[in-house]
């Protein structure tokens, strides 16, 4: 097992922060952040044996046994090999399965390759618009060494001829070996996930859930707390914008529920507050929960602020936007007098960017909390993760490492400070 996944894995097991790993073993944080630098980095340095074997012994007496939620990749019992909702996750089978995404780390960051997945096949569809996760599905089961085949929409796939999402699952069942769905109403993925056998993977249903994206969201906020040595648990979250439709928004919330003593507070216009249900989840949970429609009041002393876009297109004919005015907005000169300097500035994107909408504005492009380009990034690792242990070949991915054979970009965006392949 590479070294940065182990210490990573050790950290999460333990609810250790950096800081608090160094000092356990005794150790500068600087040599442990040299530690956990990728393999493929110039300045990661190899930790000694005696090091590793003291933090074997630590975790040999407080480890919990994770075998079993590897088996269980999605956490759901009820809807077996499926991923439809992450209801069903205990926090050991999440933190399991982003475990299997940081194994994946260097084939996302192309500096390995590997063909677990040769001669699979995935059936990308979604009937609705689609950027971020129809692509990074595709390119996530691609470097897994699979093929994809896909249809976009209504109008180019005979469910416009009246075709059920019954026949649709089940025919589709005999071209592929995972389907990942996108449709516009609630439910429906799970339709097509009682018609087949093979693995469905919820890729957004109306206003229902997003799955993958929230694990991807929980991911970045876990390895961009690790950076800034703080820990998930006691963090105080500011989810801003359309809660009620926003599903990114119902998937994380639940995901989050699974830490301890979280302070969430839930930022929206009168007419978009979060589904009462979720609010009561949270309670429920030991979360304080606070619903304000004051921003900046709001955003004071949050440690992560999780904007969405107004999904207009749910809403209903009579629905209007009372009380979203351009004060909505989430610029640079907001965040200067409300946010501190390691909070983070998270979004799923698409932002509508649009003069005189009210979304996160591009004006914090360059600014260093802004972690949505990091979202996107590391959704090609936990989409490899989920599809590697839906599929069962989770434990084969690090024997199949090779060296990529093309030349890779030093960094993607002009955003980064961090080469690509250290971040
Ligand atoms: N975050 C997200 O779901 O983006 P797309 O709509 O572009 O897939």
């Amino acid at each position: 097992m590479p070294q940065q996944v182990f210490l990573r894995d050790a950290m999460r097991r333990l609810n250790f922060t950096r800081d608090a790993l160094a000092q356990r073993i005794g150790v500068s944080r600087r040599a442990l952040d040299s530690w956990l630098l990728p393999d493929e980095s110039p300045e990661m340095r190899k930790m000694p044996e005696i090091a590793q074997r003291f933090v074997l012994e630590i975790l040999k007496r407080t480890s919990i046994d994770t075998q079993d939620v590897y088996n269980h990749p999605t956490g759901n019992s009820e809807s077996g090999q499926h991923l439809l909702s992450v209801d069903g996750y205990t926090r050991d089978s999440v933190e399991a399965l982003l475990r299997v995404a940081d194994i994946m780390q260097p084939v996302a960051r192309r500096q390995k390759t590997t063909r677990v997945l040769e001669g699979a096949v995935l059936a990308n569809l979604f009937f609705e618009a689609s950027t971020r996760t129809r692509l990074s599905f595709s390119s996530a089961f691609a470097r897994l060494g699979g093929s994809v085949c896909d249809t976009t929409g209504f109008t180019f796939s005979s469910m416009a001829k009246g075709e059920s999402i019954h026949d649709t699952s089940r025919v589709i069942s005999g071209y592929a070996d995972a389907i990942v769905v996108r449709h516009p109403e609630q439910g429906a993925v799970a339709e097509f996930a009682r018609a087949t056998h093979v693995p469905v993977i919820n890729a957004g249903d109306g206003p229902g859930e997003h799955p993958s994206q929230a694990l991807l969201d929980l991911y970045t906020i876990q390895r961009e707390f690790s950076r800034l040595d703080k820990l998930v648990d006691g963090a105080h979250i500011a989810f801003v914008g359309d809660l009620k439709y926003g599903r990114t928004v119902h998937s994380l919330t639940k995901l989050l529920a699974l830490h301890r003593n979280l302070r969430v507070t839930l930022i929206s216009p009168p007419s978009l507050m979060l589904p009462e249900h979720l609010v009561e989840y949270l309670a429920r949970n030991g979360h304080h929960v606070e619903q304000t429609h004051d921003l900046p009041g709001g955003l004071k002393g949050a440690d992560v602020v999780y904007a969405t876009r107004i999904q207009k297109e749910r809403f209903a004919q009579q629905e209007t936007l009372e009380g979203y005015s351009t004060d909505f907005q989430i610029n640079q000169a907001l965040v200067n007098a409300t946010c501190g300097a390691h909070t983070l500035i998270m979004h799923p994107l698409p932002r509508d960017s649009r003069p005189g909408a009210n979304d996160l504005s591009v004006d914090l492009n360059f600014d260093s909390r802004l972690a949505i380009f990091k979202q996107t990034d590391n959704g090609i690792a936990v989409r490899m993760a989920i599809f590697a242990t839906l599929l069962g070949v989770q434990d084969q991915v690090q024997h199949s490492l090779r060296e990529v054979g093309w030349r890779v970009p030093v960094y993607l965006g002009p955003e980064e400070e961090v080469p690509y392949r250290d971040q």
